[in-house]
């Protein structure tokens, strides 16, 4: 199934300037969404997954299936002071400014395969911080796993060595 026609364009979102790529036509598809977790699994292929961790919050719509899919725990990695035990916490730069992402200390073990899932690789700094909070667990990240990739930020760049698959690319 081509998923692209459940992608739509936003112009001008969330500002001036920005073409927004919306997913929600495809989370109200269920066939879309079944499709759409059946081709990512496909990009993993048949490599061995612990764990799927995902980011807050568009990660988290295919990031739980995708666990499920692969008979993997999920890890749940969240803005800073949503999760409740002991964390590590990563900065990353925003166009304007620095945010952070958090991850339990326990969520992974040494050596957990671990996938990394969010919707959309843009600049790939939110995909760098979970890269590296993974990789302070011990996580091995097996690959990095996107819905949209939006190739003209070079946002792979910033996830050196790590294999990086895409479902739609534009
Ligand atoms: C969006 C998107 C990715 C990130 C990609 O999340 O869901 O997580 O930006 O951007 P980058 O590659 O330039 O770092 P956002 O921070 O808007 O939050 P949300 O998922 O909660 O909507
Ligand atoms: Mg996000």
């Amino acid at each position: 199934m081509d998923l692209t026609k459940y992608i739509r364009n936003i112009e001008n979102f969330p500002k001036a300037g920005v073409h927004f790529k919306d997913i929600t036509p495809l989370l109200g598809d269920s066939e879309a969404v079944a499709s759409c977790v059946e081709q990512l699994v496909v990009l993993i292929g048949d490599k061995k997954i612990d764990k799927v961790a995902a980011i807050e919050s568009r990660g988290f719509f295919f990031g739980t299936l995708l666990a499920q899919k692969l008979n993997a725990g999920f890890v749940p990695i969240r803005k800073p002071g949503k999760l409740p035990y002991k964390t590590r916490k990563e900065p990353y730069q925003l166009e304007y400014g620095l945010d952070a992402l958090e991850i339990h200390e326990d969520a992974i073990k040494k050596g957990e395969r671990v996938l990394l899932h969010d919707d959309v690789l843009a600049t790939g700094g939110t995909a760098r911080a979970a890269c590296n909070l993974i990789e302070q667990l011990g996580g091995e990240i097996v690959q990095c796993n996107f819905l949209l990739e939006l190739e003209f930020l070079k946002g792979i760049n910033k996830l050196r060595s790590h294999p990086v698959q895409s479902l739609l690319k534009f």
